[in-house]
């Protein structure tokens, strides 16, 4: 039997996986691949993750410890700190961070480290994956002349594709699951073989012509949101300069059945992907002699968002005859997103450092963030939301939990914008967005 063949029949029996990040991407994939039958070993350099998981300890709101422990306590799943436990896995998944550096170029350092980690124990009869979000080429340029300076030839002896990440964290009608998994394998055996081991775990698999593709369909998916955030946070813009409610405009042209998809705005671009993984495209066209324009447009107009909700607080202030400075401010909300306990370029960080820079007391409220660091100063939730000690309320994140109709009852004011108040029609104390 062929390299291949051997591999493609342990992947569907039952595998040894290794994973190499063990985050929002990394665990929830970790868990999937131990619930299908495999055998999982975690891989990650932050020994509290690594410990927590050990003790069957989940840190991401989409893995229930329910979910986690027994699969650990049933030896199904384990974490190191060791990549040296990966020399006996089928598969090695590499789900480490790709963040932006400080001119916005690619840092793609945490994937060169987990590269050069899976070169030091790759041998024959191994398929490796990489699932962060990064710039087309990496896969080949990056990881595949680490794993042949090893002697060994891919698409022979090992295996290399890439497959984009595509969760939604918090999203709970779109789980790992039910997301066709797109694939790019470097050869048709990879492709076979990348397909198989996803198969264990999505129900459709999305096979691409080579790694290069796999990564830019990510990209273009990001790109797309970022594009057609900030063009209804441009709408949102528009319509208050026209006395228009923008969140009524979406809502109507949603209920065209064709050709239209709804985005909604928002104080501005949160997260690990949104902000970032748009300019590792740009990064690379660039250097093939291209200057992509939509990329830069949506970046500019969505991080104005910040600063455009300070000048909304700022004027709402002024209209009752009172300035920032001095203003009570209470922020509900400052995960980048609803019912997750992410602020990873949350935009509440730069709107509350924006007020408080204006001397404006400013608290805040999440019931998933306990404490938020903003300009080198740690802040604390408030235990309870009391509207009466502010002048005013800016909702910022809309998690569920909150009692909008009794908090637009007891304000003086809330500046929302989310559109969290939305049920509540117009009324003479809350601004939206
Ligand atoms: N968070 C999301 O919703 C999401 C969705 C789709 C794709 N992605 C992409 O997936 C990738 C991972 O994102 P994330 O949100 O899971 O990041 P994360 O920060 O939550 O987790 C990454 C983990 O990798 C570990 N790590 C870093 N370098 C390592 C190394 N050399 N060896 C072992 N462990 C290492 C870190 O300690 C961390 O625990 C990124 O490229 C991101 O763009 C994220």
């Amino acid at each position: 039997m062929s390299v291949a063949a051997e591999l493609r029949a342990r992947l569907s029996g039952t595998p040894t996986i290794g994973v190499i990040g063990l985050g929002y991407v990394g665990l929830p994939l970790a868990v999937a691949f131990a619930e299908s039958g495999a055998r999982v070993v975690g891989v990650d350099l932050d020994a509290r993750r690594v410990a927590a998981v050990a003790a069957g300890r989940s840190f991401i709101e989409d893995v229930p410890a329910a979910t986690l422990a027994p699969l650990v306590r049933a030896g199904r799943l384990d974490a190191t700190d060791d990549v040296t436990a990966l020399k006996e896995a089928d598969a090695v998944i590499i789900c480490v961070p790709t963040p932006l550096g400080k001119s916005k170029e690619p840092d793609i350092s945490f994937i060169v480290s987990a590269a050069d980690a899976v070169a030091s124990i790759i041998r024959t009869g191994q398929l490796i994956v990489l699932e962060s979000t990064t710039y087309p080429g990496t896969t080949q340029e990056v990881l595949l002349p680490r794993f042949e300076a090893r002697g060994l030839g891919a698409g022979r002896d090992f295996f290399l594709a890439f497959s984009p990440e595509r969760i939604d964290p918090g999203n709970t009608q779109w789980r790992l699951r039910d997301i066709p998994k797109v694939v790019g394998g470097l050869t048709p055996a990879c492709r076979e073989l990348v397909t198989a081991l996803y198969g264990r775990i999505t129900a459709r698999v999305v096979p691409v012509s080579g790694p290069e593709t796999a990564e830019m369909v990510k990209l273009f998916e990001n790109t797309f949101r970022s594009v057609n955030i900030a063009l209804v946070n441009e709408f949102a813009i528009m319509c208050r300069k026209l006395g228009i409610s923008v969140w009524e405009v979406v809502s109507a042209a949603a209920t065209k059945p064709f050709g239209f998809m709804p985005f909604w705005p928002g104080p501005g671009l949160g997260g690990h992907c949104l902000p970032s993984d748009p300019y590792y495209l740009s990064w690379k066209v660039r250097m093939a002699g291209y200057e992509p324009r939509f990329i830069a447009f949506a970046d500019e107009i969505n991080r104005h968002m910040p600063a455009y909700v300070v000048q909304l607080v700022a004027d709402a202030l002024n209209d009752r005859a009172r300035s920032v400075r001095g203003a009570r401010v209470l922020v509900l909300g400052v995960a980048y997103k609803p019912n997750v306990a992410d602020t990873r370029d949350s935009p509440a960080i730069e709107i509350v450092d924006m007020l408080t820079a204006k001397g404006a007391r400013v608290a805040y409220h999440d019931p998933h963030v306990p404490a938020l660091t903003v300009h080198g100063a740690r802040l604390e939730s408030v235990a309870t939301v009391r509207p009466a000690d502010y002048d005013l309320l800016l909702v910022l994140t809309n998690h569920d939990g909150y009692d909008w109709p009794a908090l637009a009852r007891e304000a003086a004011l809330i500046i929302d914008t989310r559109n969290a108040t939305g049920g509540l029609g117009a009324a003479a104390n809350v601004i939206r967005l």
